[in-house]
């Protein structure tokens, strides 16, 4: 519809400069420029680096995007942007752009939570968000499981990880396989000619005693240490790693705690949507497990499509625009940028 908001959404909390245009729950424009090839021989994102691409993207980017969208800077009518949380000198970049055009076309300005707009983009593929939901927020960065009641408002935090991001596992397994990066991409390519049962690596945080103190939350950082000893046993005893079965069944140990925890916490809250963001929901066998385990309980699973998933500007648009249609205030122009900013904040 003509009269929905036009809002353009900017992104640049780690290695992807993203701007994004919707019109109301529509996806006009995703243009992502990535540093992910500049980091790749570092195993990990350079903070320095990423800021330094954002610089170097942002104009471009902004002008690709203007144009996939058919519209120019006039035409908008607000500016959203990643306030936080992520790298501090990345969100700045992302910021201080936002302050600028904001400032330059007088438009209003939304300085918003990153987590929340993983959970926001899938308004733009399924439409309006049924209310409660529970999010499984799963990335290089997060791994957290919330309580949706009212997106504008902020989200309940149940539970999150008590060490290594989803993503992050991935990305740290698929280096000591010797995959390169990001890892979870090419773990999810080797897992599908391996076997998920071949090896019983630990699901953390499962046991009886550990659901007592921690029921939503998860651990990963004893699944990557299975792993590598799995490994290195195998490399001692000079026998040759299946290296398809350790990424499947690693992959497998993943997504049963991940799909498990997060139908367990639907149970809890009486909700029966589970959305799934953040690039891990990109994961093959992790959307399969879910539909399955889903169905089998009468929970609706909405998963946005791959690219959606994974962090872009049009996550951050679809917020922005949530937040105008529910009337919600814009930010001042000196809005900061914080990198810890908690998920009971939405807007800044
Ligand atoms: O949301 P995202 O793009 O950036 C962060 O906010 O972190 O997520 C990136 C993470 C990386 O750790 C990457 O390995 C993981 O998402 N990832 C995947 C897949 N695609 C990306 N993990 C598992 N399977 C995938 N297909
Ligand atoms: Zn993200």
């Amino acid at each position: 519809m003509p009269d929905e908001p036009l809002v353009l959404g900017i992104e640049t909390s780690c290695d992807e400069t993203g701007i994004g245009i919707v019109r109301g729950h529509t996806l006009l424009a995703d243009a992502l420029a990535s540093s992910v090839d500049q980091h790749a021989r570092f195993g990990g994102v350079v903070p320095e680096v990423a800021s330094r691409a954002h610089l170097e993207a942002m104009v471009p980017t902004m002008q690709r995007a203007l144009d996939d969208a058919g519209v120019t800077l006039a035409d908008i009518d607000a500016i959203a942007v990643t306030a936080g949380p992520g790298l501090a000198g990345a969100l700045l970049v992302g910021v201080a752009a936002a302050k600028g055009y904001a400032l330059a076309a007088e438009k209003p300005i939304y300085g918003v939570n990153h987590l929340a707009a993983h959970v926001a983009v899938d308004t733009l593929e399924h439409g309006p968000l049924p209310e409660p939901a529970i999010a499984l927020l799963v990335s290089g960065g997060h791994s957290s499981l919330l309580l949706v009641d009212d997106l504008t408002a902020g989200v309940t935090p149940l539970g999150a990880t008590i060490d290594d991001a989803a993503g992050e596992a991935f990305d740290k397994v698929a280096r000591l396989l010797g995959m390169g990066f990001p890892g979870g991409p090419v773990i999810d390519r080797t897992a599908r000619d391996g076997d998920g049962a071949a090896i019983a690596f630990p699901r953390g945080l499962t046991a009886p005693k550990d659901l007592a103190g921690h029921r939503f939350d998860f651990s990963f950082s004893g699944l990557k240490t299975a792993v590598a000893r799995w490994v290195e046993a195998r490399e001692r005893s000079g026998e040759p790693v299946p290296v398809a079965d350790v990424a499947a069944s690693f992959q497998d140990a993943v997504c049963d705690v991940l799909t498990a925890k997060a139908l367990d916490a639907c149970r809890a809250h009486g909700v029966d949507t589970l959305i799934i963001g953040g690039g891990v929901a990109a994961n093959s066998r992790l959307r399969v497990l879910a539909e399955e385990r889903a169905a089998k309980v009468g929970v609706r699973v909405r998963v946005p499509r791959p690219k959606l998933c994974t962090d872009n500007g049009a996550m951050v648009a679809a917020l922005g625009s949530h937040l105008v249609a529910a009337g919600v205030a814009p930010s001042r122009l000196d809005l900061p940028a914080d990198s810890a900013l908690p998920l009971t904040t939405v807007t800044v």
